[in-house]
């Protein structure tokens, strides 16, 4: 079983950080979130990095992003709601050492724009009887690498009644798959 150094970067709120955070507390997996990282300032998940005494940095460029990471001696890095598009240096110098979450079952509703609300807006819109979320390995091809771990969550419209409230519904199963992907990844 490994430890791996952890990096996990995002660009809002941080509820599936919130979610690795807490299940390293429990000791749920080995490895240690070393870093977080976010290309915005007000991200709210710099917030729960500090208040879990991780370290936080805010970064601007694609170079100084690879520096910090082979400065901390990353070994896994983690986009839990990062908007920004990654730079082909930093996946062939971290080559399936990337992993993403994502709000759908992909290959379904991935790819360029689609991201966070409008996922499910698309989904809630064209009234798929199931949707879920997907932890995959990041290449060159957005939303594209290998699966890890999906989730599937049946769509019950009598309950579910806004993109809104299926995006709370969804993450839910986010925050459950994202610790998993970690443990499998470590017991390879
Ligand atoms: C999540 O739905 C994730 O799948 C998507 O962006 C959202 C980020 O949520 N890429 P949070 O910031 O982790 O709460």
């Amino acid at each position: 079983m490994q430890k791996l150094k952890l990096a996990v970067l995002v660009s809002g709120s941080g509820t599936n950080l919130q979610s690795l955070i807490d299940a390293q507390k429990e000791g749920y997996f080995n490895s240690e979130i070393a870093l977080v990282v976010s290309n915005k300032a007000s991200a709210y998940g710099l917030t729960r990095a500090e208040n879990a005494g991780i370290k936080a940095l805010v970064i601007k460029s694609d170079k100084e992003l690879l520096d910090a990471l082979l400065e901390n001696e990353i070994d896994l890095i983690v986009l839990a709601g990062y908007l920004k598009v990654i730079s082909s240096e930093l996946i062939n110098a971290y080559e399936n050492k990337i992993i993403n979450i994502h709000p759908s079952l992909l290959p379904e509703y991935g790819g360029h724009g689609m991201y966070g609300l409008y996922v499910h807006e698309k989904v809630f819109a064209d009234k798929k009887d199931q949707t879920g979320a997907t932890v995959h390995y990041v290449t060159a091809e957005v939303d594209e690498g290998p699966i890890i771990i999906q989730k599937k969550l049946i769509v019950d419209y009598d309950v579910i009644k806004s993109p809104e409230e299926l995006q709370k519904a969804v993450l839910v199963i986010e925050h459950q798959i994202l610790k998993e992907a970690i443990k499998i990844i470590e017991e390879q």
